[in-house]
């Protein structure tokens, strides 16, 4: 009877203690510790069950049952302290995990058209929605229709002005996109009417603060019955007022191209003083903007039309000098140079 008194003394001091110990443990692995030291193979209490042994047969079963409950007890202790120390270690991560959601967001990086190509889209729009269509040609042009057939034979002193980049005598890289203009009408002849632009890429031999040797230009052409040149300047008077402002003036000076009879250069009021004169229009209040005329009768045939029916006007503006007229650059080279620092600006 004393032993077994002593036993449940000691049974219940190694729980209660045990009991205590856990409520301060504050992780999972401390925790598994104490069971083991406790409840495992080498455990207090499983050494303490051992001694049972020397108890009275009468007394085993009781003692059997002061050890299940005790054991019991700290189990289920175990499990409330192990699930108190999951939600603590939850809370812990969400903490340090965080995210703030009030800081602002990294802007993910955007890039926009080269401002060439943004002035491109702006004039096929403006001549889109006068009725024109859009009309392409090969970069690599034959001589032919680069020159020949717009009236430029091989030893006309016109041709000089475009110093070209051959590839055989007959092959060339186009200077213009005049070509284009005869490529179209063959094209298209006998139907009328012929209202088309073509935008493209062109190569000359030049290269300074105003000059590129590959740059770009828009052609247009118009052939009908009865064209004249007031339907050139309503057209291109239209363009320029678009382009640069609803206050814009134009004004056509002769001039001379193989492939227009009569030709005209066409100047728009300067868009930075309004033609009063300055730096940009050099004083004159008028920038030149592009060149132009009535379809010589030759370039009308070469394409298929009889001149004796139809007439047509034509014209060709570079793009590069649009552009940089339009955002006020003052060197064609930056527009080439891909520095992000410029293009952004666009
Ligand atoms: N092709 C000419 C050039 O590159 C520009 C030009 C002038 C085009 C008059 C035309 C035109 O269609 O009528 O210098």
């Amino acid at each position: 009877m004393e032993r077994m008194v002593v036993l449940k003394k000691e049974i219940l001091r190694i729980g209660e203690e045990a009991l205590h110990e856990l409520q301060q443990l504050n992780n999972s692995e401390a925790l598994q510790e104490l069971k083991v030291k406790v409840l495992g193979k080498k455990g207090s209490l499983t050494a303490l069950l051992r001694q049972m042994g020397s108890l009275g047969p009468e007394e085993r079963p009781m003692m059997g049952q002061v050890v299940n409950e005790m054991r019991s007890r700290l189990e289920k202790a175990w499990e409330e302290r192990s699930a108190e120390l999951e939600v603590i270690a939850l809370e812990k991560r969400l903490a340090a995990e965080r995210i703030d959601i009030s800081l602002p967001g990294s802007r993910v990086a955007s890039g926009h058209y080269h401002p060439l190509t943004q002035v491109v889209e702006e004039i096929e729009d403006i001549f889109l929605g006068m009725g024109f269509q859009i009309a392409e040609g090969p970069e690599i042009e034959s001589d032919y229709y680069n020159f020949e057939a717009l009236n430029l034979p091989k030893d006309h002193p016109a041709r000089e002005m475009q110093d070209s980049f051959y590839i055989t005598e007959e092959i060339l890289l186009r200077t213009q996109t005049s070509p284009v203009q005869i490529r179209t009408m063959e094209k298209l002849h006998p139907h009328l009417p012929v209202k088309v632009i073509a935008p493209g890429t062109v190569y000359r031999n030049d290269d300074d603060a105003t000059h590129s040797p590959m740059f770009h230009q828009v052609e247009g052409l118009m052939v009908d019955q009865g064209i004249r040149m007031s339907d050139l300047k309503g057209i291109l008077l239209n363009f320029s007022r678009q382009m640069f402002g609803e206050s814009r003036e134009i004004r056509l000076r002769p001039s001379f191209f193989p492939f227009t009879e009569p030709s005209a250069e066409v100047d728009v009021s300067c868009m930075l003083c309004g033609g009063a004169g300055c730096r940009l229009c050099k004083g004159t209040g008028w920038i030149e903007i592009l060149g132009s005329g009535m379809v010589h009768p030759k370039v009308l045939e070469m394409g298929g039309y009889n001149p004796k029916e139809v007439t047509g006007f034509a014209f060709g503006m570079g793009v590069e000098r649009i552009a940089m007229l339009k955002f006020g650059i003052e060197d064609m080279r930056l527009l080439f140079d891909n520095d992000l620092r410029f293009l952004q600006q666009f």
